[in-house]
């Protein structure tokens, strides 16, 4: 029996400034965490849906990522819309959000013949 449906990973790591590889934390994943749980609670599904925070996903440079299992759909959120669009569409109906999805083909292993 599962306990969850679904599983956000929000990476909220922290580096410092001048660290090379950047930082989901510096590109605002603690906000974007706060942002998905908060939808999850309004929408009553924080029993079906956790939203977690994660370390570092090792792919910094589409920051702020968020990966959603069981799928494992990789998503680049670079605007609120993005999460509105993730929870309306990827979490409520299970239907990608290709706009906001991570465009490398490292991400999209089950895209690859
Ligand atoms: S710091 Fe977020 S993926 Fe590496």
């Amino acid at each position: 029996m599962k306990r969850f449906d679904k599983h956000i990973f929000i990476c909220e790591n922290k580096r410092e400034s001048e660290h090379p590889r950047g930082c989901c934390h510096s590109k605002g994943g603690s906000k974007i965490k706060e942002k998905f749980k908060s939808k999850l609670k309004q929408l009553g599904l924080s029993d079906k849906v956790r939203a977690n925070t994660s370390g570092c996903l090792d792919a910094c440079e589409y920051g702020p990522v968020v990966l959603i299992y069981p799928r494992q759909t990789w998503y680049t959120i670079d605007s609120d819309d993005c999460i509105d669009k993730i929870i309306d569409n990827d979490i409520l109906n299970d239907n990608v959000v290709e706009e906001c999805t991570i465009k490398d083909k490292r991400f999209l292993k089950d895209k690859i013949e």
